[in-house]
């Protein structure tokens, strides 16, 4: 293919199988799998042990790709706080073999990284802003850009927080909400959470565009707009016609999280806009985009594509 080959790590994930559906018509995409199978249409899976930096340099030298994004990790971050070593490992010390392995044979990498690094008590966070981790998954993403950076300073490390079709075992946010309002159950959403999601093919159709250019280092890539994560339930229940008014106000601040969260996660993508003369995007455009996929199939394919 025009473009050479694309391995996604966590493949079974969220952000993989919307990645894989956006590229490929235009790159041989390959998932690397861990514990879940992949099926999906014009990709193939490929089983990827990331325990050992050797290891998998020798399974990327087998399998080589023109660029790898790290987009496996212990992305509950309920979990990560009860199990602090094992967020360490999986989304810090298996970012640092991906780097390494990647170094190893020359290969571009992004590393997909989060929005959650900062203590979230003002908006639009930049790229050269003190990160303070507020809980175990954010310090273990932190951990994680440090060490990647370190092993190979060329990887692009994206700052991010997406939405996209999940698979039967890995519902996402955007599911759960449409799923309530289509089965008519009330829900609550906080009114008091900031973020700046973007849309899974949005941002790996803005990484890509990046990587095209050579950019290297941290950079933010999120949606334009910030809005609280209430006003995204009800913009995308208007977006799907469905009855906003299931939706009730509720705060984080009254929730009894296992977890701290930051109250505010925006993050500002004024250099990616820069870099790439162009808006990243907006909800309602990104809504559409969704409701369209779901039209052509997405969410069917996704829902059936990844089993035990
Ligand atoms: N979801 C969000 O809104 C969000 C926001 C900001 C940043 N991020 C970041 O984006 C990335 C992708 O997130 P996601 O939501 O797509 O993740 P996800 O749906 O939770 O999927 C995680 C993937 O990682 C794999 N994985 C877990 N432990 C592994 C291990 N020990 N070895 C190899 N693979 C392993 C899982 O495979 P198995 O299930 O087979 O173990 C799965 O494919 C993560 O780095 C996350 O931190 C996510």
């Amino acid at each position: 293919m025009a473009n050479g080959r694309l391995l996604i790590t966590g493949g079974s994930g969220l952000l993989a199988l919307n990645w894989a559906c956006a590229m490929r018509r235009e790159w041989d995409v390959v998932l690397g799998t861990h514990v879940h199978s992949v099926r999906l249409e014009g990709v193939r899976a490929h089983p990827l042990d990331l325990e050992d930096s050797g290891r998998l340099a020798r399974q990327f030298e087998a399998i080589a790709p023109d660029l790898v994004i790290h987009a496996a990790g212990l992305t509950s971050v309920d979990q990560c706080e009860e199990n602090p070593a094992l967020a360490r490992h999986v989304n810090a010390a298996l970012a640092r073999n991906v780097a390494e392995a990647a170094a190893t044979g020359s290969i571009r990498l992004a590393h997909i990284s989060t929005d959650h690094l900062f203590a979230g008590t003002r908006s639009g966070y930049r790229e050269d802003d003190t990160p303070e981790p507020l809980n175990e998954y954010a310090r273990s993403k932190l951990l994680a850009e440090e060490w990647v950076r370190q092993a190979l300073p060329q990887a692009l490390i994206i700052r991010t927080n997406f939405f996209g079709w999940g698979h039967a075992g890995r519902q996402s946010f955007s599911d759960w909400i449409l799923q309530s309002l289509r089965a008519g159950r009330e829900i609550t959403m906080f009114d008091d959470v900031y973020f700046t999601p973007l849309l899974a093919d949005a941002l790996a159709n803005a990484a890509h565009r990046l990587l095209e250019r050579a950019a290297a280092g941290t950079i933010n890539l999120a949606g334009d707009e910030r809005v609280s994560k209430y006003d995204f339930g009800i913009r995308l229940a208007r977006a799907f016609d469905l009855p906003a008014e299931l939706i009730r106000p509720g705060k984080q601040s009254d929730a009894r999280l296992v977890a701290r969260r930051p109250a505010d996660m925006s993050l500002d993508s004024a250099m990616a806009r820069a870099m790439l003369g162009d808006e990243l995007g907006r909800l309602d455009d990104f809504f559409q985009a969704l409701r369209r996929q779901e039209e052509a199939g997405r969410r069917e394919e996704l829902f059936h594509a990844v089993t035990e």
